[in-house]
């Protein structure tokens, strides 16, 4: 896949969060223009001085049409760890990637999506479909991505820097958070990036500096395949409700045609 357009304008979606903030300033450390789509913008003022900021609700697709517009890339750091509704994942986790898709229209900006080590699992404790559901929608958009499943932040010791990407779902391990925002900025900026889904861990050693050779190790998603290239086939689409399908046919339609 060639170079995608130049990048500059970088909205930040889940901006004021643990991870959303320390992903603005790897923005900004990169020389891009990060905006922060936030849903109380006197709070966000106090927890991201400085930083361009707009309005919006991942449950209101109307805002997101003005937020997303003129973005040349996404950062989707977004969680509904704080939200208390039984079905908050389905909400945020979920529906606000669908939201953006959809209020996307034509438009074709680069992807950065962070899900979780543990998006195919399902024998770990909490584990839930939502966060890969929410990548399929991606991947069925045609939009040109990279999936970053993180392990658990605040589980690497300072020594382990050497950053792990495994692909098929069976990785597990720490990860600090910096290397994570660092991954997901990277990824914008990396042709070899293009289409692919991955672990991220790290283990003993130091941090790697060729980010295109890193990356390239990586085997790239088949175009349009809702799942990563080596995911395991336990959930099947056929068995999932029919709004879920109906979403990603929706996602997939023509007019995001790459
Ligand atoms: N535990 C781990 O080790 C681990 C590993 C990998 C990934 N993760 C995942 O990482 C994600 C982010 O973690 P975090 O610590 O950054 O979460 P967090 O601090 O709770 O931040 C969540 C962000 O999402 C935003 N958000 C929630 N609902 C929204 C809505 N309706 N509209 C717009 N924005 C909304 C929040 O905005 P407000 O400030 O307005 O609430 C906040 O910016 C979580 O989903 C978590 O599952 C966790």
């Amino acid at each position: 896949m060639s170079q995608q357009q130049n990048i500059t304008d970088v909205l930040m979606v889940g901006a004021t969060g643990s991870f959303g903030r320390i992903a603005v300033q790897a923005a900004q450390h990169h020389g891009l223009r990060p905006r922060a789509l936030v849903r109380d913008i006197r709070r966000a003022e106090k927890l991201l001085p400085g930083v361009e900021l707009v309005h919006g609700d991942l449950e209101d697709p109307a805002s997101l049409r003005r937020a997303l517009h003129g973005a040349d890339a996404l950062v989707l750091t977004h969680g509904s760890g704080s939200d208390s509704r039984p079905d908050a994942r389905a909400h945020i986790d979920y529906g606000g990637v669908r939201n953006i898709l959809l209020a996307l229209g034509d438009a074709r900006p680069r992807v950065a999506l962070m899900t979780s080590v543990c998006a195919t699992r399902h024998d770990v404790p909490g584990a839930n479909p939502w966060k890969r559901r929410s990548e399929r929608l991606l991947r069925a958009s045609g939009l040109p991505y990279t999936i970053v499943r993180p392990g658990w932040f605040d589980h690497a010791d300072p020594t382990q820097r050497r950053l792990v990407l495994d692909q098929g779902g069976t990785a597990d391990g720490g990860i600090a958070r910096d290397q994570i925002t660092e991954t997901l900025v990277r990824s914008l900026l990396t042709d070899s990036a293009l289409g692919k889904t991955f672990e991220l861990t790290a283990t003993d050693g130091e941090e790697q500096n060729d980010w295109s050779v890193l990356l390239s190790a990586l085997k790239a998603d088949a175009p349009r395949s809702v799942d990563g290239i080596l995911d395991p086939a336990n959930l099947p689409v056929t068995a999932e409700p029919q709004a879920l399908r109906a979403d990603l046919d929706a996602a997939g339609s023509p007019r995001k045609a790459g």
